[in-house]
């Protein structure tokens, strides 16, 4: 049978890949942290949730991690799902049907899939696979997997909500660059982008994956009730950003027209998507799984670049990049002094256990 179509328009800013001193696998140490914070929930929910049983007669257990990127903290997070399989097994007496594990990284095209082939674990005891794509659209075949895993990804949109960039629209956001200061009617737009997004990952998800199999994200969102101004900013980027508009380097116009395709949903938002769609049960969320430490300040601007270069790079070009992250990280050193950024983000855990159909 024919894949599922989409029509989706997919803006895509992978992470910077390699391994050079910019990269994402030498400045995502705070992810893998959270992530690592995360491991007893994903054990917990092999062990406490997943019914094995029901997979028995498959004789391969296929895993997904959504938005992989590149570097260590994919392979730590699959890891730690197969050990919690392993266990599991063991315990129930079931330890000589172990299944053989299948593993699909995806990310979107444009990611470094060599560096992340080249530094897949020698000993690994699974099938390695690469899956290109975005996950807002159809990336497996039906009831083709067991347990899906996304960390820091889903809050990325798939584009720019248009009325942002619209000139005619009351939502254009002249002079920002994301939506947690601006008005209201940006936020909307936002929102409503969001609520397509998720709309489309969950339809996506639910046919992807068998019933009774789970989907664990990781996810930097806001706590239930705040207010979007304090969620994390992207303040001293677009004050930077500004600051080169002034000098001439960039221009005005370039800076009104740029916005990060990002949301940050809280763990209500992402309740209701889920109950919108109707195909998965929520067995847990856990709010505050990380927020950014004060000793990691020094860390801050690195991880920044490593996240951001591929969305500036594709907007203003190469040519900013180093003048614009050195004023960053001077500016963002007298910031944080000032407004320290702890609590600002607050990263969320949820886990969804896809229901069995009628
Ligand atoms: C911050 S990295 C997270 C990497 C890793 N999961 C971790 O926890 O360190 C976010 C990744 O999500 C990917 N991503 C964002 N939107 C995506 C989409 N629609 N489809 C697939 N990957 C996407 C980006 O390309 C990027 O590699």
């Amino acid at each position: 049978m024919a894949a599922e179509q989409t029509s989706k328009t997919i803006e895509a800013y992978p992470m910077k890949g390699g391994d050079g001193v910019h990269s994402y696998a030498n400045n995502s140490s705070y992810q893998g942290r959270v992530n690592n914070a995360a491991n007893r929930l994903i054990t917990e929910a092999v062990v406490e949730i997943l019914d094995i049983e029901n997979f028995a007669s498959s004789n391969t257990f296929r895993i997904a991690d959504l938005g992989c990127s590149v570097g260590p903290n994919t392979f730590f997070a699959v890891q730690n799902i197969i050990e919690a399989l392993q266990f599991k097994h063991q315990r129930q007496g079931l330890h000589s049907q172990l299944p053989e594990f299948q593993v699909f990284f995806n990310d979107h095209i444009l990611n470094d899939f060599n560096t992340l082939f080249s530094s897949l674990p020698p000993n690994r005891e699974y099938y390695a696979a690469g899956v290109p794509g975005s996950f807002h659209s159809r990336l497996f075949p039906n009831a083709s997997l067991h347990f899906v895993f996304s960390s820091f990804s889903i809050h990325w949109l798939s584009k720019v909500p248009k009325p942002v960039v619209d000139k005619s629209s009351p939502a254009w956001n002249k002079g920002r660059i994301h939506y947690p200061n601006s008005n209201d009617e940006v936020v909307k737009a936002y929102q409503a982008q969001y609520t397509e997004d998720m709309e489309c990952f969950l339809h996506a998800r639910a046919k992807e994956v068998v019933c009774g199999g789970l989907v664990a994200l990781i996810i930097p969102g806001r706590p239930n009730g705040m207010h979007h101004s304090q969620s994390l900013t992207t303040d001293v980027l677009e004050s930077c950003l500004m600051d080169m508009a002034r000098k001439g380097i960039i221009s005005e116009e370039k800076v009104d027209s740029f916005n990060i395709p990002m949301y940050f949903m809280s763990p209500q938002e992402l309740e209701a998507a889920v109950d919108r769609n109707g195909n998965f049960r929520i067995e847990r969320i856990i709010t505050e799984l990380g927020t950014v430490p004060e000793t990691q300040s020094q860390k801050i601007p690195s991880d920044f670049r490593a996240v951001f270069e591929g969305v500036i790079m594709e907007h203003f070009g190469y040519e900013i990049l180093d003048e614009l992250f050195d004023s960053f990280g001077k500016k963002f050193e007298v910031e944080f002094i000032t407004k320290p950024m702890s609590g600002s983000s607050s990263v969320f855990f949820a886990l969804l256990k896809r229901k069995a159909t009628n």
